[in-house]
Order: C-alpha cells, then sequence, then structure tokens
C-alpha cells in the first residue's frame, strides 16, 4: 500500500489509534542528507505563489480586525508561535490580530479554507512544514500549497524532540528502540494527525527501525502532550516550542532531538545522532499564507509587519526559551519562502513516494 493511501485513512481528529506503517525510505543515508538539507533550507529566488491581485482592496489595510488561522489545537506550538507574533504584528499594522484554531485533518482543513477564504489580507495562515508534505500525502487534497496562496514569510525554525511519559521504562534512545521493538503491539504514541510534524518524525523514526507501531491521533500536540503527561500515550515527537518546560521540569522523558547540533536550552539531550539514528533528522518551519487572489500590497504590508515582529524583543527571548528562533530577515519574504516550500515539496515528494511497499 502507497504511504499516502495509508495516511490518507487515517485521521487528522482525536480518535481511537491507529496504526500506520512505517515509512520504507531506500537509503538511509540519503534520507539523512536530504533532511539535512531540509534543515538548513533558504535562500531567495522565486516569487510568490502565482495569483492575480484581484483580492480585496489594499487601500487603507487594514482597518479592520485581521484573523490569523492557525490549523492545529490551541495550546499547541503551532499556537503558540502564532500568538507570539500575532501580537507584535498587530501593532505595526495598528490592527488586532486574532488568531482562531481550525483543526483537522493534520492541518489540511485550514489550509483548505483559507485557500477559499476572500484575499483581503483578513484572513491568514499559519502553517509548517506540513504544507509541504500534504501534496504527497493526500489524494485529494482541496488545495494546491503553491497556486492556491501567496507566501508573506518564513517565521521560525523549530528543532523537535522525542520524549516519553515520565514513568514509561525507556531512559534513553537506545533503550526506547530495544523497548518498542520488543513491545510493539502495546506501546502507542501520539501525533497531531495525517501531515503534522510529529506524525512525520515518528514515521521516520519507525523507519530507522523497522518496527510498525501504533498512532494515537490527536487535533494538535497541545491535548497529545496532555496525555503523555498523565500517561494515556508512552511517547511522541514533538517540537521543541511544546516540549522544553516539560522536558526542563522532569515531566517527561528526553530521549534526543532531531537535529544536527544540540539545542542551547537542552544542552543535556543528545541529537538523534549522537544517540545512534542518525536517519531520524527533521527540523520544522512556519510560514505564513493568503489566498492567491491578495493584493501585493497587502502581502506587502503583511511582509513588512512579519519582519518587525521577528525583531520585537520578546518574541526573541521566548522563542530562545523555547529551543526555537526567529529566522533571519531575508527569510521573512514571499521569495524565500516560496523557494522553501518548493525545495520542500520536491524534497518529500520522492521519499513519500518510495514508501510504497
Ligand atoms: C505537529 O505535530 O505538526 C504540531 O505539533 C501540531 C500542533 O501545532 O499542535
Amino acid at each position: 500500500m502507497r504511504l499516502h493511501q495509508s495516511f490518507a485513512a487515517g485521521s487528522g481528529a482525536m480518535g481511537p489509534p491507529t496504526r500506520v506503517g512505517p515509512l520504507r525510505f531506500g537509503s538511509a543515508l540519503a534520507v539523512a542528507t536530504l533532511l539535512l538539507a531540509a534543515c538548513t533550507g533558504g535562500g531567495s529566488g522565486a516569487s510568490g505563489a502565482a495569483g492575480t491581485d484581484s483580492g480585496g482592496d489594499a487601500e487603507g489595510y487594514p482597518d479592520r480586525e485581521i484573523t490569523f488561522i492557525v490549523p492545529f489545537s490551541a495550546g499547541g506550538p503551532t499556537d503558540t508561535v502564532t500568538r507570539l507574533i500575532a501580537e507584535p504584528m498587530g501593532e505595526v499594522l495598528g490592527q488586532q490580530i486574532v488568531v482562531q484554531n481550525v483543526e483537522g485533518a493534520g492541518g489540511t482543513v485550514a489550509a483548505g479554507q483559507v485557500a477559499g477564504a476572500e484575499g483581503d489580507g483578513y484572513t491568514v495562515l499559519m502553517h509548517h512544514i506540513g504544507m509541504s508534505t500534504a501534496p504527497s500525502l493526500y489524494d485529494d487534497l482541496a488545495f494546491d500549497p503553491l497556486e492556491d496562496f501567496k507566501t508573506i514569510g518564513l517565521v521560525t525554525e523549530v528543532p523537535m524532540t522525542i520524549i516519553g511519559a515520565s514513568d514509561f521504562e525507556p531512559n534513553t534512545l537506545e533503550e526506547l528502540v530495544a523497548y518498542v521493538t520488543e513491545n510493539a503491539d502495546t506501546v502507542t504514541y501520539a501525533h497531531a494527525g495525517i501531515g503534522a510534524a510529529s506524525q512525520l518524525c515518528a514515521l521516520l523514526f519507525q523507519d530507522a527501525i523497522g518496527v510498525e507501531l501504533t498512532g494515537a491521533p490527536y487535533e494538535g500536540t497541545g491535548p497529545a502532550m496532555d496525555d503523555l503527561l498523565g500517561g494515556q500515550v508512552d511517547f511522541m515527537c514533538d517540537q521543541t516550542t511544546n516540549t522544553t518546560s516539560q522536558i526542563q521540569a522532569g515531566e517527561v522523558k528526553a530521549y534526543a532531538v532531531t537535529t544536527p547540533e544540540r539545542v542551547e536550552i537542552l544542552p543535556d539531550v543528545p541529537t538523534t545522532e549522537e544517540a545512534g539514528l542518525p536517519e531520524v533528522q527533521v527540523g520544522v518551519w512556519h510560514g505564513l499564507y493568503v489566498p492567491a487572489d491578495t493584493p501585493d500590497e497587502i502581502v506587502q504590508a503583511l511582509t513588512d509587519a512579519l519582519k518587525e515582529a521577528l525583531t520585537d524583543a520578546n518574541v526573541i527571548e521566548t522563542l530562545a526559551g523555547l529551543g526555537a528562533a526567529p529566522v533571519s530577515e531575508d527569510q521573512a519574504t514571499p521569495e524565500a519562502h516560496t523557494q522553501r516550500l518548493q525545495e520542500q515539496i520536491e524534497l518529500w515528494r520522492p521519499i513519500i513516494e518510495a514508501s510504497a511497499g
């Protein structure tokens, strides 16, 4: 069965655990190399997504409240980043920005909603790496990431961590691998739906160790973390923006970070490479999107506000405390964002398609 078909059979909504087969990549080394390239992507070149400027009226923009749509639950990592930058962006734009969570299907429900919204700059999508994997994961996607949106700019780069419930037996990544291999029928991992970073990372993990585990889907890793803390699920792969404080407080076990280097704020947590699973490397990037017919002047206003918000001391300090960082100014542009999106779509497509059994 092809990976994207098994993915489509899953759910982005919370529900009973589903078993999704591990990715079956060709060369683990090749995949690691590709993922490392993904973690360090960037540059500029391509223009924003295609589309005419027939959307809303740019003059006087914005003259009312703006809504930022988060494709996962409140309290999770995407929500955290969105709320953090919404305030300073609103200050720059002179209007309040409200944050709305539109959960479902690994972020694709929200993306479909924004793709169909009016291109007037009042409905803005925050999304992450899932925007680039969705076209390969879903047969019936209701939107085209490159055609149906204009990009505003990249926002953050966030490492992921592999963590376990405090009473889960394994204490190290090596022990985790041995334990889940031995107990594959009973171990459960939490994730935020097909297309979520948590699911992608967990699948990389399963592929690396050649074991198929049972996933418990949630509408975001905010609620998934609650269940991990309560011991209802055994382990999870999630962004440091949702795991740092629990790791520091000793409320969860930290097995590894999924980046080439250790994360400064979590100095005692080894990298997956140090801990023996160099294939499991993935970095999460976030960006802002508007419908494709949004006028360029509105895109520019949002990009300018984003750039300024990313220099806000509270944004920088809060992200640093969560193991993340704002992108550099040259990455907070439609050109850099579109390039990253294109590169990542191309990166993930063959990896996902190669998983065909
Ligand atoms: C993910 O796994 O993609 C995210 O953690 C989802 C979220 O923001 O809740």
